[in-house]
């Protein structure tokens, strides 16, 4: 079998979309924190197991010996490391075949402070000798949806990045890019590094939504503390507007610049490209 945690998340829908279209519907089981969200996915044919990483007793019988499991990382960010050791666990006891999780580009030595759950969760991974692959994601380009909506309703996108770039990709790239490894043999641990084929900056995310729109959108750069106080003032807790504001500083860094290729490698095609990007965030918004 093969078993995606966190199924009825984003990315998890995409992931099961894309195992649909070449693996029979009982062979996949979508292994959720809440069952009653994943009816539609039942519908399809697929197994549903209740899986929630908060607690350990419904993890009991979600995997089982030979399965493929691929691990999508909490939202609980720096609360996640001990949710993610109990599903590892799990795993383990349960004897798969191999964990494929979603960690976070260049884990071991990014100074990105969200990686420090993922880098736990590998160590935990490599220590419980399940054969692993860790997809190492970049940003989807959809975390930007919200500067990109501003942009459209102000006319201005803010941020602390200046002219740092970003090797954003669609949600849907990265998880055709699980598909692609969970669909086929893999020998021996493996990790992928994914980021879009092409990195661009903040000022040029707001070029493409004026020249998508018709209208003048720029870009605003900020010092640290000052777009840290405008993410609270816009009503962010404090915790997360300096995680984002960080970020910013991360980005100036290089931290999620790289772009080695391996995305496009994996999925046969190049990944998409910003403009589409934004032209479905304006479609979906
Ligand atoms: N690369 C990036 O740019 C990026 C950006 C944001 C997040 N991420 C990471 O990638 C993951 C998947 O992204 P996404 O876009 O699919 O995010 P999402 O739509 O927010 O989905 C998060 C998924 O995690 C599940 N989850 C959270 N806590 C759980 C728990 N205690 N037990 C079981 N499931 C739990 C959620 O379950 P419910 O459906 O029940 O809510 C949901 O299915 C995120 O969780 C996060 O770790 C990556």
């Amino acid at each position: 079998m093969i078993v995606v945690t966190g199924a009825t998340g984003r990315l998890g829908r995409l992931v099961v979309d894309g195992l649909l279209e070449s693996v029979p519907a009982d062979h996949v089981v979508a292994a959720v924190r809440n069952p009653g969200k994943a009816a539609d996915l039942a519908a399809r044919g697929v197994k549903i197991k209740e899986a929630d990483y908060e607690r350990p007793e419904t993890l009991k019988g979600v995997f089982a010996p030979g399965d493929t499991v691929l691990f999508i990382s909490g939202d609980a960010v720096g609360r996640r490391l001990g949710q993610h050791r109990a599903v590892v666990d799990a795993a383990r006891a349960a004897e798969v075949a191999r964990i494929v999780y979603t960690s976070v580009l260049h884990a071991d030595t990014t100074p990105l402070a969200l990686a420090a759950d993922h880098r736990g969760t590998e160590e935990h991974i490599r220590a419980s000798g399940i054969p692993f692959t860790f997809l190492r994601n970049g940003f989807y380009t959809e975390v930007y949806a919200a500067s990109v909506l501003q942009g459209v309703e102000h006319g201005v996108i803010f941020g602390a990045a200046g002219e740092g770039r970003v090797a954003g990709a669609a949600r849907a790239d990265f998880a055709a890019a699980a598909v692609a490894v969970l669909t086929r043999e893999e020998d021996g641990d493996k990790i992928y590094e994914l980021s879009g084929d092409t990195a661009w900056s903040l000022p040029e995310l707001a070029a493409e939504v004026s020249a998508a729109t018709g209208r003048p959108v720029v870009y605003q750069d900020l010092p640290h503390a000052d777009y840290r106080q405008a993410l609270i003032d816009a009503g962010l807790p404090e915790p997360a507007a300096t995680m984002y504001a960080d970020i910013d500083l991360d980005i100036v860094r290089g931290a999620l610049s790289p772009t080695p290729g391996e995305l496009s490698a994996l999925i046969g095609r190049p990944t998409t490209p910003l403009r589409e990007s934004v032209a479905a965030i304006l479609r979906e918004a």
